[in-house]
């Protein structure tokens, strides 16, 4: 098989074609990135060689670029988005640009050239915030952020390409992902090489917002199994091993590093932010997906890697764009600070 990987370079496409080329000896991967802020050819850095393994460097909404890489592809897993809700409320529009009108582009080159599966990668994060109870996949889009509302508009387009033109198209909605290679700007990987830095994690607001963790290796053996066993036309939540809030994630991670308390910030919260995810995820189940790994187990892996990968993270944090970001979205916070 042939697989078109959008996004591969980034966190979750280059998890995922990394266990795809462990488990699949006759398999081969065009991966299409366009190399932003966030897509690292580091990222996969193992596979220099590998000779099932192709990068073409582009992007999605690019027509031309993206009947290209999709030529002789059997099957398409749609990982490429714009993702850190911090940076779509400071700007908007590249979010709905690569989301939503890459996400038809590849639709359209995906009915042309009749591939055989289309996996649309969303996020938790179009439900909105659910007080209490699980979100089912039939559940109403409220997303809060620009971010939630492009990932919600593209499930949607990609939802209308099954109905209208019977494409084969499968949505998955995840949530929040950690594990190595996550760009050191989400969460996790921010507080922990905060904390090897000596710096403070900034902790928005009270803490008490609660997400659902899921290890980026557990969701590529998801998307697998959706890939092969998914139903056209379906959308599967995909949810983590452990449901908490971020008082809780903080000092989980804290005690794994001996962080001292004073290393956590309460800053001002970010505008919009959603109080609580939590996935229904019997539908992915009934298909026999089982997590394979314990969340503090992957935690504790988590923090091993970032620990020795210095080399990976420091030259990130490093560049003058995450300077210039970290500044923007963090001075004026960590300047008034909450008591
Ligand atoms: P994040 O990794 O940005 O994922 P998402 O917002 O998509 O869920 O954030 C995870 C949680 O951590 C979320 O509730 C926001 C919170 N958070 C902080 O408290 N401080 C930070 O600096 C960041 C980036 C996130």
């Amino acid at each position: 098989m042939r697989l078109l990987v959008t996004g591969g370079l980034g966190f979750i496409g280059s998890n995922f074609i990394r266990h795809m080329l462990s488990k699949r000896r006759g398999l081969r991967v065009v991966n299409l990135d366009a190399r932003t802020y966030a897509g690292n050819p580091a990222n996969l850095a193992d596979l220099a060689g590998d000779p099932r393994y192709r990068w073409i460097r582009g992007d999605i909404a690019d027509p031309r670029t993206v009947e290209r890489a999709m030529a002789g592809c059997d099957a398409v897993v749609h990982c490429a988005a714009e993702t850190h809700v911090d940076r779509s409320i400071l700007d908007a529009s590249v979010f709905l640009r690569t989301n939503v009108i890459g996400t038809q582009v590849l639709l359209d080159a995906a009915l042309r050239q009749r591939v055989s599966r289309f996996v649309h990668v969303s996020t938790d994060e179009v439900y909105g915030s659910v007080p209490r109870g699980r979100s089912r996949e039939e559940d109403r889009l409220k997303p809060n952020s620009p971010y939630a509302a492009s990932k919600a508009a593209s499930d949607l387009v990609a939802r209308s390409y099954a109905v209208t033109h019977g494409a084969p198209v499968i949505v998955t909605r995840a949530s929040n992902n950690f594990g190595p290679y996550q760009y050191p700007e989400k969460a996790l990987p921010l507080m922990i090489t905060n904390w090897l830095d000596g710096l403070p994690f900034p902790l928005y607001g009270d803490g008490l917002q609660v997400r659902d963790w899921l290890y980026v290796v557990d969701h590529a053996r998801a998307l697998e199994l959706v890939l092969e066993k998914g139903k056209p036309g379906e959308i599967y939540n995909v949810g983590g091993s452990h449901g908490c809030d971020n008082l809780e994630l903080v000092e989980r991670v804290r005690g794994l590093m001996g962080i001292p308390k004073d290393l956590v910030r309460r800053v001002a919260d970010r505008p919009g932010h959603d109080r609580r995810y939590a996935l229904d995820c019997s539908k992915l189940r009934a298909l026999g997906f089982r997590h394979a790994y314990a969340f503090s187990e992957a935690l504790e892996k988590t923090v091993s890697w970032y620990r020795a990968r210095q080399q990976w993270w420091r030259p990130l944090k490093k560049g003058g764009g995450y300077q210039a970001y970290y500044r923007k979205q963090y001075s004026p916070r960590l300047k008034a600070e909450v008591r």
